[in-house]
């Protein structure tokens, strides 16, 4: 079965660690079928656009999305702030419906921890708005949106994640002293779906205390499952501690396989290094092994994760790198 890839290099480093990162597939000999797309900060400051109702659809019909970055393209060229980030990023996972935000963070024996993030609600919503804008007396909010199906849904997947593991642990974080109406939906949820899973050792942890645990005793997590904006602050963390940013792949899936799920490091465009071939492509790499597990090429995806488990063996330029675990897949 060929599998229908859509590509998106996006700015700076994105499109050359993901030339690296379809190096590897290559190498796989997995067959897929790529259709690349011009889109990120660079094409919206060429001709305005962002990302057009017409690519979405052909996305639809896809099996995977690549991405590499998306962001100001070069130091001082500015896009509105955020504004491919939402135009893109953002809308992939809400539209697409990619409600998991998968992290792993491997550097055994300091950490082999995996965070799942809510992908598609919370903070990033998009609820609120201003009143009194541009007075002295202006408001502005901006709201936390949980609904029981998204957070359930969201649980639900970590909790058979974490009966997958060796350990079998799952760890809810959250603010529920502080955040009661969220957080309580969140508890309640978590412990209602726990009882199906009784061979799931569970925990809780406020997500202050879990920032203080990444640092000082990492090992103390096996699966964490936690909402959109406490994941994505926690998640750099995670990258931090497990090596650095260089290494971090994340997986944005639609679990229901309803739309096409999308893979991506975890890092940005690093404008100030784009074109030098001086980026880290490992990230960018286990994102891709992850799209092959996604697709059912278990056998392909084993050897990516293989490959890059210890990647600091790993030396030169990007696409040395790159060149490197290419040929420690092929065997
Ligand atoms: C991430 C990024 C995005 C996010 C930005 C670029 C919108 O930081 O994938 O973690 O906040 O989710
Ligand atoms: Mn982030």
């Amino acid at each position: 079965m060929t599998h229908k890839i859509g590509v998106i290099g996006g700015d700076g480093i994105g499109p050359e660690v993901l030339a690296e990162a379809l190096k590897v597939v290559d190498a796989t000999g997995v067959t897929y079928e790529r259709t690349d797309y011009d889109l990120g900060a660079h094409r919206y400051l060429e001709d305005g656009t962002v990302l057009p109702d017409e690519v979405m659809a052909e996305w639809r019909g896809m099996d995977a999305l690549l991405l590499g970055a998306v962001g100001d393209p070069a130091p001082g060229v500015a896009a509105p702030p955020g504004l491919v980030e939402r135009g893109i990023l953002l809308r992939m996972r809400f539209e697409l419906d990619q409600y998991i935000n998968l992290r792993p963070f491997r550097l055994p024996p300091r950490c082999d921890f995996e965070v799942i993030r809510e992908n598609t609600e919370g903070s990033y919503a998009g609820e609120g708005g201003f009143l009194r804008k541009g007075t002295p007396h202006e408001i502005a909010t901006q709201g936390s949106v949980n609904t029981r199906m998204g957070v359930e849904r969201c649980i639900r997947y970590a909790f058979e994640k974490a009966k997958g593991t060796e350990r079998q642990q799952l760890h809810l974080v959250h603010k529920k002293n502080v955040l009661t109406f969220a957080g309580d939906l969140w508890q309640r949820t978590f412990d209602i779906v726990a009882e199906e899973y009784p061979e799931v050792t569970t925990g809780y942890d406020h997500v202050d205390a879990a920032c203080i645990h990444f640092v000082e005793r990492p090992e103390r997590y096996d699966v964490v499952v936690t909402d959109n904006l406490f994941g994505d602050i926690l998640t750099d963390l995670g990258g931090a501690i497990a090596g650095g940013v260089g290494y971090a792949a994340s997986a944005n899936l639609n679990p229901a396989r309803t739309g096409p799920s999308m893979f991506e490091p975890v890092h940005g465009t690093a404008p100030d290094i784009a074109g030098q071939q001086k980026a880290n492509p490992v990230a960018a790499i286990i994102s891709a092994g992850l799209m092959l597990g996604f697709l059912g090429e278990a056998e392909a995806a084993a050897k990516v994760a293989a490959a890059c488990e210890s990647p600091e063996r790993y030396d030169g330029s990007t696409s040395e790198i790159g060149d490197a675990i290419a040929a420690a897949v092929r065997g």
